[in-house]
């Protein structure tokens, strides 16, 4: 229903047999058919749960990086990357922590934060290269997470682009797409999110109480005026930064082909392919990135986080006041940190905008750990007896790429289908982005999940960090996963535990 529409509309470059239109960014080497009959025999479901499959301790195939038992352990690049990148991707970290100050200073590198903001520098979010949290407390600093914004429109702004069931919203003319909740001196901040929870027990089948936070949010102190009555706000933890080169680097074809938008095998899970207009190519793309799936790219990710979050212009947005609106006239006209044929005339330049972006590719996946632990073999069962793999997705296997050795041609292991997918009522957000309604949400990796406390410092799971463990994560599911969340929820405390321990081992 989608395809012709979006192929239609894209005859001016031809893919590669075996490439698609969607995996324009990538440099692919077709497969043979031989290749593909293997990876289909690589790809079948495992019918024996008493020992590891091969090859599944090492989730990112030949990019997997050890375990360390650190903080650092989402920090080490891609094992298989060619010693002669190791300064890019140095040079990609330094551009990632570095601290952004606001024009005019006399750090002329380093200048052009703001005036809004979310937060200084990439990592102060996507901490130690992991995941963000909520605040603490209503003191905490709100910086790893933001809240998206939005009204109801009746234009879709992606009509044109020729995008099948996309959901017509736009930015608030005042506040934006984003709620900067920080400001440069003699600026107005937009506000600040606030969040209360509520608690809600949950007992499972053999008594066992599970007491899970519900949330609500407001926004208190606006900047810029009242808060329209039909604001939707959407809120975001920063997601951890593992195996996204390989992510993005997974046949458009592969994922696409996981999409039963009507439920055809009956088991209750649909799962729609997110497409969104494309920066950088200026056509409609798969939806990868973010956690509606909002990005085609990592690079088209990350640029838009330096003018969303931190109002720094690159090549694909090239304002330097991020998304100041034209109701905010005095941040369009602060001063700003790009001159005339300094970097391009940019505050973050083209060079610069590819070192992030191979940083951010290029972040390690670690190592499994006791993978042939009987307990977790068990629970591995469970996952799968579950159906948790219906979105969860384990296995895939990475395009042959030109160039780019780190992702070309591995077996990899995120656990995600990278579609949306109808959560149910308890976690959406009622804002629509894209073709993802209200309710759905990108099926998350769950590689290194079992990392979270030792790089994180916290165990604090989905869209927004609401869930205190695995098994709050879990029992918020609804919708499409109401069928595994009550299969969870009627366990034994054996074959639960399992499961977890099955989790944490990833
Ligand atoms: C203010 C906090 C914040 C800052 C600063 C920030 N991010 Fe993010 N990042 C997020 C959030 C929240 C998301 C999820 C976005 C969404 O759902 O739209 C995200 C998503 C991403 C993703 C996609 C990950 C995935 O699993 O889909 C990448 C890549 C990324 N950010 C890179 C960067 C880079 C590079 C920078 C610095 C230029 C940066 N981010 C700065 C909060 C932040
Ligand atoms: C219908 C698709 C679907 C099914 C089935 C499903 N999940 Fe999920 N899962 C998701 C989505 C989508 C999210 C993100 C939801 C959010 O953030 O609000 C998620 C989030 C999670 C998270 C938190 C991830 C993170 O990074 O915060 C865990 C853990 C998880 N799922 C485990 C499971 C387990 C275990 C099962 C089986 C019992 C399961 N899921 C079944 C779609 C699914």
């Amino acid at each position: 229903m989608l395809r012709p529409l979006v192929l239609a509309a894209l005859v001016a470059a031809a893919p590669a047999p075996g490439q698609t239109l969607d995996d324009r960014h990538l440099p692919v080497i077709p497969r043979t058919a031989a290749e593909t009959a293997r990876i289909a025999k690589v790809l079948t479901p495992p019918e024996d749960f008493t020992g590891p499959e091969p090859f599944e301790a090492n989730p990112a195939g030949a990019a997997t990086v050890r375990a360390r038992a650190t903080a650092d352990a989402f920090s080490l690049s891609s094992a298989n990357m060619p010693f002669g990148r190791e300064m890019a991707f140095k040079l990609g970290n330094a551009l990632f922590r570095k601290t952004w100050v606001a024009a005019p200073s006399s750090t002329l590198a380093s200048d052009g934060l703001g005036p809004l903001y979310n937060a200084r520098a990439c990592q102060d979010c996507h901490l130690k290269d992991g995941r963000g949290h909520p605040p603490e407390g209503p003191q905490d600093a709100r910086v790893s997470m933001f809240l998206r914004l939005s009204r109801p429109a009746e234009t879709p702004e992606a009509a044109a682009a020729g995008i099948a069931e996309w959901i017509a919203t736009r930015p608030d003319p005042v506040y934006g797409g984003q709620l900067q909740d920080l400001a440069a001196p003699g600026h107005a901040a937009e506000g600040r999110m606030e969040v209360d929870y509520t608690d809600e027990p949950v007992t499972l089948a053999d008594g066992t109480v599970v007491t899970l936070r519900r949330p609500t949010y407001a926004i208190s102190n606006p900047g810029y005026g009242p808060l329209p009555a039909d604001l939707m706000i959407s809120p975001r933890v920063a997601p951890q930064m593992i195996g996204l080169g390989l992510l993005e680097a997974i046949p458009a074809a592969d994922i696409l082909a996981h999409e039963d938008p009507d439920d055809a095998d009956g088991d209750g899970i649909s799962g729609r392919a997110q497409i969104v207009p494309s920066a950088r190519y200026g056509v409609p793309m798969l939806g990868r990135f973010g956690l509606k799936a909002g990005k085609p790219t990592v690079e088209e990710q990350s640029a838009g986080a330096f003018s969303g979050d931190m109002s720094l212009s690159t090549p694909l947005h090239p304002d330097p006041w991020g998304e100041c609106t034209a109701a905010q006239p005095a941040c369009r006209s602060a001063p700003h940190g790009q001159e005339p044929g300094i970097r391009d005339g940019l505050e973050v330049d083209a060079e610069s905008l590819d070192l992030v972006a191979f940083y951010s590719r290029n972040l390690g996946v670690p190592e499994r750990r006791n993978i042939d632990d009987p307990q977790v073999l068990q629970g591995k069962g469970v996952f799968h007896a579950l159906n948790c793999t219906g979105c969860h997705v384990p296995k895939h296997v990475t395009h042959r790429l030109k160039g780019q050795p780190e992702q070309s041609f591995q077996l990899i292991w995120p656990y995600t289908d990278l579609l949306l997918h109808d959560m149910g009522p308890g976690l959406a957000d009622g804002r629509p982005e894209g073709r993802a309604t209200g309710s759905e949400w990108r099926t998350p990796p769950l590689w290194g999940i079992g990392l979270t406390a030792t790089v994180s410092g916290h165990t604090q799971f989905l869209h927004d960090g609401r869930a205190r463990s695995l098994s709050e994560a879990i029992l918020w599911h609804g919708g499409e996963a109401q069928a595994a969340r009550d299969g969870f929820a009627a366990l034994t405390k054996a074959d639960r535990d399992a499961l977890i321990a099955f989790l944490e081992s990833l």
